[in-house]
Order: C-alpha cells, then structure tokens, then sequence
C-alpha cells in the first residue's frame, strides 16, 4: 500500500474514492465543503433533504457527483462538532471503509484528517484512520473452505494536510498505523487459530519466520530440556500432562545498540483444560485464546520490525498446553521454580502464573529497562472491568503511569489496579513458599500479587487482558488488543512521536 498527504482540493483528486465528513444541522466538514463548492451545492442539498446521515458510524456513498474528478464521494456522519473525538472519528473511517468494501475502490483520499478536536494532530488522524481500516478490513479466513470473498483490496491512501509543512507527519502517522495493523492482525490469526494448529511448536515456527531475513531481529527457542536445566520447575509443570512439546520462545530486536532492553513477556497457553482441576464445558473452546498475551508480545515485536524503531526490545514466550493426563500435575503438587522459591499448586488451572514466573525470572538476565508481562490471566479481571480496558498492575508508578497514558493516545485504554502486601498475604501457603491461589476476592489482584514475587528489583507491569483480548458471543474472535497501546509504549520511548 502506497501512503500518501495532499493540499490539493479534493474535488480536484481523480482517485476512486474521497471520504468526507457532515457534522450535525448542516455543518460540513473541509472536505465536504470543498465538493458542495465544486458541485454547485449539489451536497448540502442532500444534506438538507436528508438523503445522508450526519450520525456518526452512519455512510452514504455517492457517484457521479457533479463537478468532482473522484468516481465516489463516502460522506461520512461526525455527529456533534464538539463531539468529535479520536472514538468517533475511528468509527466515521470505519464506516467509509465498510460501506467501500466490495466495490472496485483502490485508491482513497480521506479528508477527515482535516477535523481537528482536543488532542489531534495529523500524525495520529492519519495513524487512527488508517488502524481504523485494518479493523474493518480484517478476516479470519484461513480455516474455511471453498471460494474466499476477498475483502477491498487498496493500493494508495492518502491523507488530506491543510499544510505542506505536515506531510511528513501524516505519512509516518500513516505507515505507523500500517506497521500496527500488520502486528494486530499478525496478533488476530494467532489468536483465531484452533489449539489443534496453534501449539507450541506453531509460535515457536511463527517467531523463527518473522526472524527470518530481518538482520535486527533474532529467534532463539528452549526446549524442555533446556528449561529443565534452567531450572523452570513451575513452568514445566503445567506441560507435564501434554503430549504436546513445551517451548520458550525468546525474540531479539536490536535497534538501539547496546541501550536495556524492554522485555515483553507474553503468556502463551495454546489450550487452557485447567488441567485435573479441569474447566467446566460451557465455551471451554474459547480457552485456545489463553495464548492472546503471546500473540500480542509477538504482534507488537512485528510493528516494531516493521518500523524499525530506535530501540531495543525483546519478547519472551513461555508456550504450553494446559492438559489433564496420567503425567499431569495434580492439586497439593509442590515445585520450585527457577528463582529457588517454591510453589504449592492448589489449583492446576492457576496456570498462567506458574509460567511466567519463570518466563519473569528468565528476564533478568537482559538487565531490562522494563518488563511488560501480558496474560489472559484471571477471570476475575473480567468480572472487575469488563471487556473494555486491560488491567495495568506495576509496582512501579511511573511505569503504570507511561502504560495508562500510552493505552489513551493509542485508543486501546487500560486501567491501574492496586496491589499491596494485604493482598499478598492471600497467598501464604501451610507447605512451600507460596500458593498458586489466593482465594475467591480480588483474583486478578492476587495472581499479580504471585507474579511480584519474582520481580523484586525490577521496573515491571502485569497486564491482564484476559477481558480485551477476544470477544465471544457472534462476532467471536481475537481483538489484536493490547498490540496498540503496546506499540505506543515502544514508539513514546523510541522518542518519534509527535
Ligand atoms: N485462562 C484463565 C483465565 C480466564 C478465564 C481468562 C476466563 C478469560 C476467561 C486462567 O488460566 C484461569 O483459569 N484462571 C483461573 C484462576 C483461578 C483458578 C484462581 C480463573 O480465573 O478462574
Ligand atoms: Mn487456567
Ligand atoms: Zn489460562
């Protein structure tokens, strides 16, 4: 896809569509104002008969507009002026993009980078509209059979600027948002995957191919042998039931020399059974998501590649199948993991802990800027905040504080939760040095809670995305979350935005 900004008039673009915006009581939008001039008020009379809609998410498509080289003009509904936000923006790019898909489209030129509201610049219009459109555009198609709609397939999108001196800023902005794209989607097929293809050994193939012919990134992967010598006596037991091989995924990107490292660790359950504490039946196939924390460790890693960020980051994958069997480990089982603390497992389907604490312990030995784990890791973080913002744990403020306000600019939100040695406590065990659950309240707190207990002296965040990672229900499927507000992390300590 070739990105492109403009001055230009828009009436005067031969591209096959422009996409305008029309605010509530007859407002227009630059671009629309600019195709009512050149058509002689053809479009505020639509407006006014109520022929297009100004509610936002609404579109209207039209052709043949006189005075106007585009094929089509998508007159997009913004709602209130000041209601415009990046949210409803999003929503309005999304509309066009939708309402094009299936028609012969290839190029468009979106004018609503010409709105502004609190906040907005042309880096990010272009960046949102274009996330924007790889949300509409994204299928998951790969497991059916048979002759496959193929979604609008686009050559060139361009950006409207109101001066030449932004261009360069809509283009980045643009091609970051692709990058983004390119990593949530990377992030939405994992996810998708049935746990019958996406096993271990599938995430470990997918980070060697990304590796592969990219001279900054490097793939390295331990087997269980390795991390029994390693000592990962936790995270090996929640594989020992499985037939299917365990790995650590480890992923190098060198962009910054010799600068620390920022370490993503992401948990990656390709089934979660819950083991001999087995998980009820009820949408049990939704746990072949438990691998979306993985999934968007090595997403984001992509958009990094992708964008070649002046930084250095690596991804830590802790990969296993969660099975009961005669070799599984069973309630009341005791192991020690790899940093000498030992663990009473009370509950085999507390798993996602017990990898990582290996997965964190490994960590220590880049001397990491920061670590960022990100799990499908409690239920109880659904219960707590739904399925909208991810969970932020930190026992660093600063450190939650970068995550929340990255997670605002990216419009992909989390939210700082507490944790404290009261909470801890709720882990104390009659037999090892801890237990794997702390009992029926605040389970998201307390499965932070165990994982700071390997992450003493380290700049780290927890975040849960066991609510924002998939949606169930008819539109089933992975979010690609949390590879945004991920990404702007990385992109704000790169120091190359706006
Ligand atoms: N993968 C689950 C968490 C989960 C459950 C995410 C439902 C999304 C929806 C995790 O491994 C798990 O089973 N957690 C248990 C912990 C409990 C046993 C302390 C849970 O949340 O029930
Ligand atoms: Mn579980
Ligand atoms: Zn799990």
């Amino acid at each position: 896809m070739k990105y492109f900004a403009t001055t230009s008039n828009v009436s005067r673009r031969a591209v096959d569509c422009v996409i305008v915006g029309i605010y509530e009581r007859n407002k227009l939008g630059a671009g629309a104002s600019d195709i009512d001039a050149a058509s002689n008020g053809h479009l505020i009379k639509l407006v006014k008969s109520g022929d297009v809609s100004s509610a936002p998410g609404r579109c209207t498509i039209l052709t043949g507009v006189p005075g106007v080289r585009a094929t089509r003009v998508a007159v997009v509904g913004l709602g209130k002026p000041a209601g415009l936000n990046a949210t409803v923006y999003k929503k309005a790019v999304a509309a066009a993009v939708a309402a094009l898909d299936g028609s012969r489209t290839k190029q468009i030129l979106n004018t609503l980078t010409l709105e502004s509201f609190d906040g907005s610049n042309p880096y990010y219009l272009a960046r949102h509209a274009v996330e924007a459109m790889g949300d509409t555009l994204y299928r998951f198609t790969e497991m059916k059979s048979g002759r496959k709609k193929k979604a609008l397939a686009l050559s060139a999108w361009g950006s409207s600027i109101a001066k030449r001196g932004d261009a360069a800023k809509a283009t980045r902005g643009a091609e970051h948002g692709d990058a983004i794209v390119h990593g949530k989607n990377l992030a939405r097929d994992l996810g998708n995957l049935p746990a019958n293809v996406c096993t271990p050994s599938y995430l470990a193939r997918t980070a060697r191919k990304l590796a592969a012919g990219n001279g900054r990134l490097t793939t390295q992967i331990l087997s269980e042998t390795d991390m029994k010598r390693l000592g990962m006596g936790s995270l090996l037991s929640v594989t020992a039931g499985t037939v299917e091989p365990g790995k650590l995924i480890v992923m190098k990107y060198k962009g910054a020399g010799n600068a620390a490292p920022v370490v993503l660790v992401g948990k990656g359950v390709t089934f979660d059974t819950g083991g001999i504490s087995l998980k009820p039946g009820p949408a049990m196939d939704e746990m072949k998501f438990d691998m979306c924390g993985a999934a968007s460790v090595i997403g984001t890693m992509a958009a990094v590649a992708l964008m070649k960020l002046p930084i250095n980051l690596n991804v830590l994958v802790p990969a296993v199948e969660n099975m009961p069997g005669g070799k599984a480990t069973k309630p009341g089982d005791i192991v020690k993991s790899m940093s000498g603390q030992t663990i009473e497992i009370l509950n085999t389907d507390a798993e996602g802990r017990l990898i990582l604490c290996d997965a964190l312990t490994y960590a220590r030995r880049f001397k990491p800027a920061a670590v960022i784990d990100v799990a499908t890791l409690t239920g109880a973080c659904v219960v707590a905040l739904g399925h909208h913002r991810t969970a932020i744990f930190s026992n660093d403020d600063d450190l939650a504080g970068e995550i929340f306000a990255a997670g605002d600019s990216a419009e992909d939100r989390g939210w700082h939760m507490p944790m404290g040695e009261e909470y801890a406590a709720q882990l104390k065990s009659n037999f090892a040095d801890m237990a794997n659950i702390g009992g029926p309240t605040g389970g998201a707190v307390t499965a932070a809670c165990f994982l700071g207990k390997y992450t003493d002296g380290l700049s780290w965040a927890h975040l849960d995305i066991a609510g924002t990672a998939w949606r169930s229900g008819a539109k089933k499927g992975a979010s690609g979350r949390p590879v945004p507000m991920l990404a702007e992390v990385l992109l704000a300590r790169a120091g190359v935005l706006p």
